[in-house]
């Protein structure tokens, strides 16, 4: 967040704002919209109308009106949530196909690093740690602060498409019920209204990061997934797609894979939704 000196940045994002997200990240054009229905959707659309422009774009919305999340899920965001999505064109082609995957599990690590960054920053702010629910979602103090939508398409010039929604200066007071018991912002958890900027650019550097370490063979991201995860020991409930399985979560392994202690054995879940968790 912003120190006592500046003001928070809860407004639009500025020209100046832009401007500091290209010259201090990876990202080479901002594709900015003061409204949008999606920013993944928008993302999508830039990659297929420009299949030769191999540029690094980050679509980002001030607000975004029908946000989607994994499945036929749908992201409520009101006003004040940080919802962009990354085009990842040479970037996904620096990273070997096998390591794709990870890539939800390493934004999710970023963004649990942002939030702590942004607290530290901060000389009164104090922030209980954020955790991971594989394979993406940011949990803070027990409710979803954050999702991650991996998109990708195919083809010769096949792209990824890396959706971020972050509960930021939204507060869940006036969400719809179901959501305020499950959802929380960093304004809700914390009082203050936070610099948008400030979180998105802590977000990209460590993004930066997790993508140079995931073209190395020898990565893994299990240590640091490990001190973040909410579900290690947990009794979980998973839907794969042809069954659900119920067991003890044993976190995760070196390929990001979940592992689940059944009655009949430990399953390595590549792919899956954590329905419920005690
Ligand atoms: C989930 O929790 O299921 C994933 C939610 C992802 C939401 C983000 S907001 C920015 C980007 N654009 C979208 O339409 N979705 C992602």
């Amino acid at each position: 967040m912003s120190d006592d000196t500046t003001p928070p940045t809860a407004a639009a994002f500025t020209a100046a704002d832009l401007a500091q997200l290209v010259a201090e990240t990876f990202v080479d054009h901002v594709d900015h919209h003061e409204e949008i229905d999606s920013t993944n959707t928008r993302a999508k659309q830039l990659a297929d109308a420009n299949p030769a422009d191999r540029s690094t774009l980050l679509v980002l919305a001030d607000h975004q009106t029908a946000g989607r999340g994994r499945g036929a899920n749908t992201w409520w965001s009101a006003p004040g949530a940080l919802t962009f999505s990354l085009l990842l064109r040479d970037r996904a082609h620096n990273l070997p196909a096998h390591r794709w995957p990870q890539l939800s599990l390493a934004a999710g690590l970023a963004i649990c690093d942002a939030i702590d960054e942004v607290a530290s920053n901060s000389r009164t702010l104090e922030l209980a740690a954020s955790q991971l629910k594989w394979p993406n979602d940011v949990y803070l103090a027990g409710k979803k602060l954050a999702g991650i939508l991996v998109e990708s398409t195919t083809g010769p010039t096949a792209c990824i498409i890396l959706g971020i929604g972050i509960n930021v200066n939204n507060s869940f007071a006036a969400a719809p019920p179901e959501l305020q018991t499950r959802a929380t912002s960093l304004q809700d958890a914390a009082g203050p209204t936070f610099s948008r900027t400030e979180v998105l650019l802590a977000v990209l550097k460590g993004l930066a990061a997790s993508l140079k370490s995931l073209q190395s063979a020898a990565c893994s991201l299990r240590p640091a997934y490990s001190r973040r995860c909410l579900l290690t020991g947990r009794t979980v409930e998973v839907a794969l797609h042809d069954r659900n399985i119920t067991g003890k979560c044993q976190g995760i392994d070196d390929d990001g894979a979940l592992l689940v202690e059944t009655a009949s054995g430990t399953e390595r879940l590549s792919s899956g939704t954590v329905t419920r968790f005690v």
